[in-house]
């Protein structure tokens, strides 16, 4: 129990932003039955890993970090208290028999869609004399948007909003389809009501989220009679009207949804930030082939070029694998060939890694480990110089920056420019509290490798209400 009586709360997120609203809307479910958020897990009485399926060894971390938590858990009883363990997320709907075998120190294992069933799990715990754990990875038929509460936690300036989830396209080396079930968009109302209430609890800038999430296609209504599908680029325009709002981003994208109104969408709404994150995953068309990603390295290049048509100074992010079974060095120069042709702002690179149940992981041709990491330090090193050239080019710019939270250093507040780069500004003494939460336009003045630096183009900045606006 914290001082005001409350139960403490912990919940460790790996993996995905998605993840990151996952375990912001689990704390919203358990807000109600008196538990509050802390950051320890030590003396909790609740304990959630939310974990990531994604890459290497992600159960092995996560059967490690319950190893930590028996000692906890052990100690908190020793003290005559409780400590709830659970682990949440696509390791346990991937792996959730195997973490009760493995870990009887757990008392429930549920799925990413399960979790508005958090009451009914928690009250069955602490019921359950015997020890034993629960599990929960249905994919129910009802949507666990129609029971999240609508309370949340204060946000703060920009916040996530989940509006797709799964994914059907089955790229060969994923484990998303099996993890986060199929392709699913949430209705249009309820995504327009939730970033109403995020409007109200002071959030400006809201990026929408989804495995897929340009392949959203969420029923509409008006007044009460069916209104067709909408697709995201019709969502954005819908949520850019909303007063209070000022940024919009969505992520992740794949290129074979990268539909004309979405495009367009980008060259009309101001409020539609200059950023996409497109993977491409490879340049080479074999490899692309192999992975089932049903599309070829120039139809991506055709994507970008109807981008920077629609909206010239867009920054481009994406992801790469690097060493997927059978990539030949030829296929790899393909990739270090279409990453000189794009010209990142930035980007993420991987290392193939085998996922039980994919396709790929059963592939004759997997590559030496030696392979994988020499191929991934060339390819980062040109997306390392990209990034740097792109984040050297804004120096001498005035950028709007959405100050977020206090920098590392005292007197420091840090904010993203439109390109999705974190901007560090000095703030005179006494002024941060006041400042953050507000879109003002910053001198760059120095790149660094991950960020830029900048001063604050206000004349009056001390001023300024929390919820001031210099520039959009
Ligand atoms: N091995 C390596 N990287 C992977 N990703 C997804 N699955 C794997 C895998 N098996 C990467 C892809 C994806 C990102 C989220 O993670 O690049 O876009
Ligand atoms: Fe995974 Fe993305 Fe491919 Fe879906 S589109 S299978 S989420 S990599």
């Amino acid at each position: 129990m914290t001082e005001n009586g409350k139960k403490r709360l912990f919940i460790k997120t790996y993996g995905c932003q998605m993840n990151v609203y996952d375990s912001s809307r689990m704390t919203d479910v358990l807000a109600p039955l008196g538990y509050e958020p802390v950051d320890s897990p030590r003396g909790a009485d609740m304990v959630i890993l939310n974990t990531c399926h994604i890459r290497e060894k992600a159960s092995e971390k996560v059967f490690s970090e319950l190893g930590r938590l028996r000692a906890f858990k052990q100690e908190r009883e020793a003290e005559g208290g409780d400590m709830v363990l659970a682990v949440a997320g696509c390791v346990a709907q991937a792996e959730g028999e195997e973490i009760l075998r493995r870990a009887p120190q757990v008392d429930l294992v549920f799925g990413p869609q399960t979790y508005h069933r958090l009451p009914e799990m928690v009250a069955r715990a602490l019921r359950s004399a015997d020890g034993g754990g629960q599990l929960d990875i249905d994919f129910p038929v009802e949507s666990k948007f129609d029971h999240l509460p609508e309370e949340m936690a204060a946000p703060g300036a920009a916040a996530f909003l989940s509006v797709q989830e799964g994914c059907d396209k089955f790229c060969s080396f994923c484990v998303v389809p099996y993890t986060r079930g199929a392709e699913f968009s949430r209705p249009v109302a309820s995504v327009l009501a939730e970033a109403r209430r995020l409007v109200e609890a002071g959030v400006q800038e809201i990026t929408l989220l989804g495995q897929n999430v340009n392949a959203y296609h969420g029923e509409a209504e008006t007044g009460g009679t069916p209104g067709g599908t909408w697709g995201l680029g019709r969502l954005l325009r819908a949520l850019a009207e909303i007063e209070g709002i000022t940024r919009l981003r969505y992520t992740t994208s794949h290129p074979r949804d990268m539909d004309d109104d979405l495009i367009a969408a980008h060259a009309e709404e101001p409020k539609l930030m200059p950023y996409l994150h497109l993977p491409v995953q490879s340049g080479s068309d074999r490899i692309l082939a192999a992975m089932n990603r049903q599309h070829t390295a120039d139809d991506y290049l055709r994507i970008v070029e109807r981008l920077r048509r629609a909206l010239p100074d867009i920054a481009l992010s994406s992801d790469f694998i690097v060493g997927f079974p059978g990539e030949s060095d030829a296929d790899f120069a393909e990739t270090l060939r279409l990453v000189t042709e794009v010209g990142y702002a930035q980007a993420y690179s991987f290392k193939y890694s085998p996922r039980p149940g994919t396709p790929a992981a059963v592939a004759d041709e997997q590559l030496p480990e030696a392979v994988k990491a020499e191929r991934l330090a060339g390819l980062q090193q040109l997306l390392g110089a990209q990034a740097a050239a792109f984040n050297q080019a804004c120096v001498g710019r005035t950028l709007p920056v959405l100050l977020e939270r206090a920098g590392r250093k005292p007197g420091q507040l840090v904010g993203r420019s439109p390109y999705m780069q974190s901007v560090h500004v000095p703030v005179p003494e006494g002024t941060q509290q006041r400042l953050i939460g507000s879109l003002f336009d910053v001198a760059i003045e120095a790149a660094y490798d991950h960020s830029l630096g900048g001063r604050l183009l206000v004349d009056d900045a001390p001023q300024h209400s929390t919820r001031a606006r210099i520039s959009a």
